[in-house]
């Protein structure tokens, strides 16, 4: 009987990861041959944000550029609020990020000169004071997560699990043990509606980010922030909540839901427009479109209020049609099916939710406040991204932390582990619910109020109307959870009301306007910049 067969019987790995983005996959290929590897996706193995992403990686590859200035553009965009040594520590290992992933197969985008040499095409995006965005046309997600988990596929330590839903993490604490380690994982399998026990000796949450919590959002439907959850009920801090941010450009159409159109656009020379065809940009920052997303959002949703518009117009018609369709051939199809053709016109675009720069508080190797559980990529917070992310430093972060936590893994990894006894997960006391509606309206209401008063621009009487809902939220999803058996949807709303709250109270103890957190009580930024860290009762 094989490796993989006999662990899947036991549901013992030495290493459990929760998620099959670019941070789960990158963690597993990178753990040695020996170590038996569990990566469990809740929807198909390739469903997650990494797919979906558009302009690429940053890194540094050309002579005129420099670690000291994409640090600096990364302090930049942060608003006062990066960790300086995480900055340095991943802009500095992004080179060897990227060759690692070159090595694999990941098609990247090349230029090819007139000696008939190919160097890899970088583009621009805000934020950047250089071409530093390596990236497989604009379709850079896709590349990427379709090379990793084919390799994973071929390693003969990776199981690959798809369908199965992480409930809570086992630690020590739980299970009344006389330490608190994180020792797995209850996860329903969705074929057959059963939860399982996982056991391992290292458990890695890699489960992306919460922008579901909002009513618009650039991302697939998976995003309900369950990794913060789950380390948030297991005891760990959790940092910078109120940072969620909007990506000014998706395209607005009745259809779409939510499709982005990427930065690059704006990269290599798209314009913004108001419904009359005029510029504003300008009028916001002297870096105009290619300002950093928190300024760039915050203008749009201002010119959008003060029209009365619905939505406002991206126009990158003035480059030559075959340059469009050669960098920007995804985004080309997907206008063309709504009836837009972007080497002619100007595309309807609106903000919406997209990237959680807070989360589960780490170190550079990984690791979280609880012994054995690690978190890396948007479900981490290292401190990176500050008060807003650069763009295309996600997916380096992904990466870069992916392979410090498996090498962490690797040197740190004890051999005389034993096997705990765990009881099984107890349905005795749960029913089928009979009122499934509960669920589906609690996720409407939740992400309506989260957009209408949690969004771009806050108040203090808005954070007080959300926290009256989430208050009450909370309490009739604990008393459904407790009663009913669990499906996805109760799962991934429990934790999105978790990750709401969250939300609110580091939103609520922020009293200034920085980066992504802009408040009309409070428009001043004070001095002293510090995160906001909230610690489990
Ligand atoms: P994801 O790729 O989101 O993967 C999460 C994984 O966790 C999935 O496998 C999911 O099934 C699993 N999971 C979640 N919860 C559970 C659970 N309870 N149980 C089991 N499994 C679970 N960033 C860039 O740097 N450059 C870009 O060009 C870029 N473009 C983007 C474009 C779009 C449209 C979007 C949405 C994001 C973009 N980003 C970009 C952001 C970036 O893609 C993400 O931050 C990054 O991919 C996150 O990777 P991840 O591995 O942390 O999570
Ligand atoms: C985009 O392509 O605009 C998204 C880039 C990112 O989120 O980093």
């Amino acid at each position: 009987m094989s490796n993989k067969l006999l662990n899947r019987q036991a549901n013992h790995y030495e290493v459990l990861i929760i998620g099959g983005g670019a941070a789960g996959l990158s963690l597993a290929l990178n753990l040695p041959a020996h170590m038996t590897v569990a990566v469990i996706t809740k929807g198909r193995e390739t469903e997650g944000s990494t797919y979906y992403a558009q302009g690429g990686i940053s890194a540094v590859l050309r002579e005129d550029d420099s670690f000291k200035s994409h640090i600096e553009d990364t302090l930049n965009a942060g608003g006062g609020l990066c960790d300086e040594k995480t900055a340095k520590f991943t802009v500095e290992n992004a080179p060897d990020a990227i060759s690692w992933l070159s090595d694999l197969g990941v098609p990247f985008t090349t230029d090819k000169h007139k000696d008939g040499k190919k160097t890899w095409h970088l583009t621009r995006e805000g934020g950047h004071s250089h071409r530093r965005v390596i990236h497989a046309a604009d379709a850079t997600g896709k590349a990427l997560e379709t090379t990793l988990v084919n390799h994973a596929r071929l390693s003969d330590n990776i199981e690959l699990l798809e369908h199965h839903i992480a409930v809570d993490l086992i630690t020590g604490k739980k299970l009344g043990l006389d330490h608190n380690r994180c020792i797995g994982a209850y996860v329903l399998d969705k074929d057959n509606m059963q939860v399982e026990t996982f056991q391992a000796r290292y458990v890695v949450l890699a489960s992306g980010g919460a922008s579901k919590v909002y009513l618009y959002t650039s991302n697939p439907d998976g995003s309900t922030g369950d990794g913060i959850a789950m380390a948030w009920r297991a005891g760990c801090r959790v940092a910078n909540m109120e940072f969620m941010q909007f990506h000014p450009t998706c395209l607005y159409h009745p259809k779409a839901k939510s499709f982005l159109l990427t930065e690059a656009l704006r990269g290599e020379g798209g314009h913004l427009l108001l419904p009359d065809g005029s510029r504003f940009m300008h009028k916001f920052d002297k870096r105009s479109e290619l300002a950093p997303r928190d300024i760039v959002a915050r203008a749009i949703d201002h010119e959008m209020k003060r029209l009365g518009v619905d939505c406002l117009y991206l126009d990158i018609s003035h480059k030559s049609a075959a340059f469009i369709r050669s960098h920007f051939p995804t985004i080309y199809a997907r206008c063309r099916k709504f009836g837009i053709d972007l080497t002619r016109e100007p595309v309807p675009v609106v903000p919406a939710a997209h990237y959680t720069c807070g989360g589960v508080m780490t170190n550079l190797h990984g690791q979280t406040d609880i012994e054995n559980l690690y978190a890396i990529g948007e479900t981490a917070f290292t401190g990176l991204h500050g008060a807003n992310r650069m763009a295309s430093n996600s997916l380096l972060e992904c990466l870069v932390f992916a392979r410090a936590a498996a090498q962490h893994i690797t040197q740190n990894a004890n051999t005389d582990h034993k096997w705990n006894t765990i009881k099984a997960w107890d349905e005795s006391r749960v029913t089928n619910s009979d009122e499934e509606v509960v669920v589906s309206h609690n996720w409407d209401e939740l992400r309506r109020f989260m957009w209408d008063y949690v969004g771009i621009v806050r108040t203090d009487k808005r954070l007080q109307r959300a926290r009256r809902r989430v208050d009450l939220l909370l309490l009739e999803i604990e008393e459904y959870y407790g009663n009913f058996r669990v499906n996805a949807d109760l799962l991934e709303l429990r934790n999105l009301a978790v990750v709401a709250d969250l939300i609110i109270r580091s939103a609520q103890q922020r009293k200034e306007s920085r980066g992504l957190h802009y408040t009309l009580d409070y428009l001043q930024t004070n001095e002293k910049a510090e995160n906001t860290i909230l610690t489990p009762e």
